[in-house]
């Protein structure tokens, strides 16, 4: 069995996690090992990076978030993800490389070279076998998010930088567009349920 590399992106409030947990249980039904994961984190030393990057209140350099996330992001890769597809699982991960391009590229503006270049070093060739984008508006979102819990590092930031964010995210499938497929995160949690099931079986991944 081919291992398979599913990655999760979306602005927050998009509810992404909702969706992992159906893409887990979805493949566990049809008997594959799955792995669920997430980025930042999914090492100790990955989520230790996370509490610096989500949680700390010291400035920090939008380079150095950056390359904070790629550190974190190599350790994922060589302990958790990498060693997964090998042994031929679904790994599921909640946010990835995507997310780099969106937030520190679009979002904060470090430049998008520079992004490539990092992504060389730590990934060379390897790229998610699908990436669903969940996107909504802002509004929508903001709302969904505000009432789940109290607000990162990240989720403080005003509506212009989410506006760059999701921007981002599709300009990035604008690049990459083989692997992306666009989900309408506004339906309820049924519906995208029964449409990622639809790109599923569309795609023969299971
Ligand atoms: P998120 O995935 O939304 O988790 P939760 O649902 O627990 O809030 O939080 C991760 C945050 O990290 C999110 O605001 C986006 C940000 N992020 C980046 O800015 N760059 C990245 O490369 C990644 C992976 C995440």
């Amino acid at each position: 069995m081919k291992g398979l590399f599913i990655t999760v992106e979306g602005i927050d409030g998009a509810g992404k996690s909702t969706h992992v947990r159906w893409l887990h249980d979805y493949f566990v039904g049809r008997g594959r090992e799955v792995v669920t994961t997430r980025e930042p984190g999914g090492t100790p030393l990955g989520e230790a990076l996370r509490a610096l990057l989500l949680d700390s209140d010291h400035p920090m350099h939008p380079e150095t978030e950056a390359l904070l996330m790629f550190a974190a992001r190599r350790e994922h890769l060589a302990r958790v993800v990498v060693p997964a597809l090998g042994k031929g699982a679904v790994v599921v991960s909640d946010r990835f490389t995507d997310a780099t391009f969106a937030y520190q590229g679009g979002g904060r503006g470090v430049a998008l070279a520079k992004l490539e270049a990092l992504e060389k070093i730590v990934q060379d060739e390897l790229q998610p076998d699908l990436t669903l984008l969940f996107d909504l508006p802002l509004a929508v979102a903001r709302e969904r998010a505000s009432k789940t819990r109290s607000p990162d590092r990240f989720e403080r930031e005003h509506v212009e930088f989410f506006e760059r964010v999701r921007t981002g995210y599709m300009e990035r499938m604008r690049a990459q567009p083989k692997r992306f497929r666009l989900v309408d995160a506004t339906r309820s949690v049924a519906e995208v349920d029964q449409e990622l099931e639809r790109i599923l079986t569309g795609l023969e991944l299971a």
